[in-house]
């Protein structure tokens, strides 16, 4: 029988809360289509940080390199730093497996409620978000004097970026700065992921989401790369390109009228969180870290320390990451069975039986074993 190994970081607020009911279900997958799983758990997050002084080791990283894929609940705590962990854990770990890919999905789920009245037409959209670069690069600092250098030595999967950047405001006024890089490999892999992905969908177009009009350097360049290699590979599909403020306006009236979005980093961070709303809360809304080594899987939101410990989570999103994990690893059918699950699940759920997030009053382990009998 077929085991994954599996390394999971439960992390921080909601994160295990979720992660936890996540795993039962992905426990039951196993049992019904024939495969197992070793889950090798791991601490790191606030509360590691905040008993021990460690963020995340090396160690740990070069073992769970030998992992089929990686599970994540959320990072981040309003007792730590904003960064200090989401860029020590969360941001090291797409950048150490160059997982260049953050695919995240967004659709209509059965009677959950859309902000938007939908007219009966179904939401069914994918955010294509480049994980790696843009202003994603950590490079930055602030200065009182007026005066910053900036000693660059940043590593990504394919290139390393060396160098210094200076500046000096006159007069001295303190500032701050913060660098952005698309390169051209990076743009090309993220544009032929999104591409094959829409042929996968029977899509015939793929909309880059740009800012070229006001930040031309760094957004023309995404855009130019993008669309040369759809003219060069992908003759079949048509290149559309929206500005990401237009692109708010419209997903607001009309959230349907997407399919494949193809983001640079920042954009894709903003706009899958918008779409995750539209479709009818963070709790709907998985997403997984895919490059051509380590995989990780985690829900759109964050740690929610406003519910956390409440029942209050909705672990549809951390339950929909894992259906993800499945399909990356060649599991298809319990794959689809989850997604089936959660769909019925939904159907049949008297209003109290439903998470708050959607209107009820079930707590999130209440929500997980009612999606797991349903598989
Ligand atoms: P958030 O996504 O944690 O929460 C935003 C809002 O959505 C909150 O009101 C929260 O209660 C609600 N929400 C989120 N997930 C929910 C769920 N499953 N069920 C019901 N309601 C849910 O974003 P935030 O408040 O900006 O960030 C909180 C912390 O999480 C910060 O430290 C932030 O850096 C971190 N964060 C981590 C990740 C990640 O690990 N991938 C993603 C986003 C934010
Ligand atoms: C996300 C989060 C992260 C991001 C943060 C926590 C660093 O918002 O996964 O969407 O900006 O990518
Ligand atoms: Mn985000």
């Amino acid at each position: 029988m077929k085991k994954y190994k599996i390394a999971v970081i439960p992390g921080d607020g909601i994160g295990p809360e979720v992660i936890g009911e996540t795993i039962k279900i992905l426990e039951r997958s196993g049992e019904k289509f024939g495969f197992s799983f070793e889950w090798q758990k791991y601490p790191y997050g606030a509360g590691h940080y905040l008993a021990t002084g460690e963020v995340m080791p090396e160690d740990a990283m070069e073992e769970m390199s030998k992992c089929d894929a990686m599970l994540l609940g959320a990072i981040g705590d309003p007792r730590v730093k904003p960064g200090i962990l989401e860029q020590g854990i969360l941001l090291a770990f797409r950048f150490r497996f160059d997982q260049y890919v953050n695919l995240r999905p967004a659709f209509s789920l059965p009677k959950v409620h859309t902000p938007v009245d939908l007219k009966g037409v179904k939401m069914d959209s994918v955010v294509v978000r480049e994980n790696t670069e843009d202003l994603y690069m950590c490079i930055g600092g602030t200065t009182e004097t007026g005066e910053l250098e900036l000693p660059v030595d940043v590593s990504r999967g394919k290139y390393e970026l060396k160098g210094m950047v200076s500046l000096k405001t006159d007069p001295g006024y303190p500032f701050a700065a913060q660098a952005a890089i698309n390169s051209r490999p990076g743009v090309e892999r993220i544009t032929r992921y999104a591409c094959e992905l829409a042929k996968k969908r029977g899509e015939d177009t793929v909309t880059v989401v740009s800012k070229s009009n006001a930040v031309s350097a760094l957004y023309g360049f995404f855009e130019e790369n993008a669309k040369r290699v759809m003219a060069e590979e992908y003759p079949g599909l048509k290149y559309a390109m929206v500005n990401v403020d237009a692109l708010c306006y419209h997903l607001v009236r009309n959230p349907a009228a997407y399919g494949v979005l193809l983001c640079p980093n920042l954009f894709g961070d903003i706009i899958s969180d918008l779409q995750a709303g539209l479709a009818g809360g963070l709790g709907t809304a998985a997403g997984g870290n895919i490059g051509d080594g380590l995989s990780m899987f985690e829900p759109v939101h964050g740690s929610a320390p406003d519910i956390a410990g409440t029942g209050r989570s909705n672990p549809v999103a951390a339950i929909l990451s894992g259906a993800l994990m499945l399909e990356h690893l060649g599991e298809q059918e319990a794959s689809k069975a989850i997604n089936c699950a959660v769909s019925d699940f939904l159907e049949n759920a008297a209003e109290n039986e439903l998470p708050f997030e959607f209107g009820g009053a079930a707590a999130f382990d209440r929500v997980g074993e009612r999606i797991r009998k349903y598989i």
